[in-house]
């Protein structure tokens, strides 16, 4: 066996791999413009097929692999880091970023305890400080840990919320035995709350979803539903607000949510996944609530701060909140470092972390507070670029007006009843995305069906922007011209 079969590239290899890999990066951003968002075609065995061969026996060179990725794998892809990707949630992986996620990798130091990786935690703790700012949260001494989602991120502040209520020795005793623990949200809140509650044992059942017409939880139907739960004998443990809905970007009335939480003694978590950074834009500052009255907050930086996923912020207002909830130290992981605040592993289940920290932090220096609020300010313009035109349409209605780049529209004609419409609306969105030009998506509220346009692509501008509504416009034509034409079973029966 020869050196090289045992060991890794050597540093010139590396170099020129890394050169290759940058070269093809850069021809794929530089022609971005002209690529589809989406592939033509996603049916499964013909994605599938290219990666189902045996695993090689010898190795292949480097430019090999990258060709067959760009053979196979880009053209399968959907394309989320694209100027035409308003699905979901748009997000962006931004230079200063994939370059942190090298370094990441490279170094693969292990942030559990301050001592296996003592900068790197130093880090961590000055980007969350850096995260709590930015989302208005003068919280110096609370907890706080970057981890890889909002899903997780609520579960754990869940858990805390639990843990802080005293009403049983749930870390000594589990749940069983536990009072039958109640958590509050709209009817718009996202899925991770009910997941949070299966994982908690909690169950979907005490999920109590108060019904928000207007998108946003009411606070004194909120608070009714707490008092009577009281009175059965359940015990209210959380209360989870939104700082932006998934659905429309709603922003539920969080000051007086947060003084219902207090009046009766519940935790309240904000879900602020998408809205916490917006803050940053004046204009948004005017008009979003302060979320410092919270017990606990998630914001995610890789939806709206211009890095990669996985990486989303929790902070908690109580010191040792988290770390009282999920710090376990068995002998093999004790270290003479006396502070235990600075043993990231001691706030959430993670054990083994990555330096998910090193991309936020280098975002957030390479564009500074001035550059991102700039960068946030021109997509808030880009919405407004999108919202005019769709007021200036005959068919077409915001569901919600929210002060976020999330743009979702239903379409009306009075002509036609809500069912036909809905389907014209659910015919336009496949007719968008199947022209592989933009990438759009769905959903259901006050019971139509909704187009859901998010913006907050780093590449996207205004040019981007019109080609949407012009994807959507013709896309229209279309459809509604197939159903003048006898194609309104198409159409009808697409649902
Ligand atoms: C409001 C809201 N909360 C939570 C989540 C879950 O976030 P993650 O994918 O980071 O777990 C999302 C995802 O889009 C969201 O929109």
């Amino acid at each position: 066996m020869s050196e090289r079969d045992r060991g890794d590239w050597t540093p010139q290899e590396l170099v020129s791999g890394g050169q290759a890999l940058l070269r093809r990066l850069a021809e794929h951003f530089g022609s971005l413009d002209a690529q589809a968002v989406r592939p033509s075609d996603v049916d499964v065995d013909r994605i599938s097929e290219p990666f189902l061969g045996a695993l090689p026996e010898r190795g292949l060179a480097f430019e090999e692999l990258l060709t067959r990725t760009w053979e196979h794998v880009v053209p399968g892809l959907t394309q989320w880091n694209h100027p035409r990707h308003h699905a979901y949630f748009s997000n962006s992986s931004s230079a200063p970023a994939m370059l942190a996620e090298l370094f990441t990798a490279a170094f693969n130091v292990n942030v559990m305890v301050w001592e296996s990786a003592p900068s790197a935690a130093a880090v961590e703790r000055q980007t969350l400080a850096w995260l709590a700012e930015l989302c208005g949260l003068d919280w110096p001494e609370g907890d706080a840990v970057l981890v890889d989602g909002a899903s997780l991120a609520t579960f754990y502040a869940l858990c805390a919320a639990r843990e802080r209520a005293g009403q049983h020795a749930w870390r000594e005793h589990g749940a069983s035995g536990g009072p039958r623990a109640r958590i509050y949200c709209s009817d718009q809140t996202h899925s991770s709350i009910g997941k949070a509650a299966i994982a908690l044992g909690v169950g979907l059942d005490n999920v109590v979803q108060i019904p928000a017409p207007e998108g946003v939880l009411p606070p004194t139907e909120l608070r009714e539903a707490i008092r009577r739960d009281r009175d059965r004998g359940l015990f209210p443990l959380a209360v989870v607000a939104n700082l932006g809905t998934t659905n429309v970007a709603a922003i539920d009335p969080v000051e007086q949510i947060a003084e219902v939480c207090r009046a009766e003694a519940v935790w309240l978590h904000v879900d602020a996944a998408f809205g916490g950074f917006w803050r940053i834009v004046p204009e948004l500052d005017e008009v979003l609530p302060a979320i410092n009255g919270a017990d606990s907050v998630v914001a995610n930086p890789h939806k709206v701060l211009y890095c990669p996923m996985e990486v989303s912020a929790l902070f908690s207002r109580h010191p040792r909140g988290l770390m009282d909830t999920f710090s376990l130290v068995p002998e093999y992981l004790r270290t003479p470092t006396e502070d235990d605040r600075l043993d990231h592993m001691n706030y959430s289940l993670q054990l083994g972390r990555q330096f998910r920290a090193l991309k936020v932090w280098w975002v957030l220096q390479s564009f500074g507070r001035r550059g991102l609020r700039q960068r946030l300010d021109h997509t808030v313009s880009l919405a407004g670029q999108l919202v005019a035109n769709i007021e200036r349409s005959e068919h077409w209605r915001l569901a919600h007006r929210s002060p976020l780049p999330l743009v979702v529209i239903t379409y009306h004609d009075p002509s036609r009843t809500p069912e036909q419409c809905d389907r014209i609306a659910e015919a336009v969105h496949r007719h968008v995305n199947d022209t592989g030009a933009c990438a759009i998506s769905h959903t259901r509220y006050q019971g139509r069906y909704a187009l859901r346009m998010s913006i907050g692509n780093i590449h996207t501008d205004s040019r981007h922007i019109a080609a949407l509504w012009d994807a959507v416009v013709r896309a229209e034509e279309l459809v509604v011209e197939g159903v003048g034409h006898g194609a309104r079973d198409t159409v009808a029966h697409s649902g």
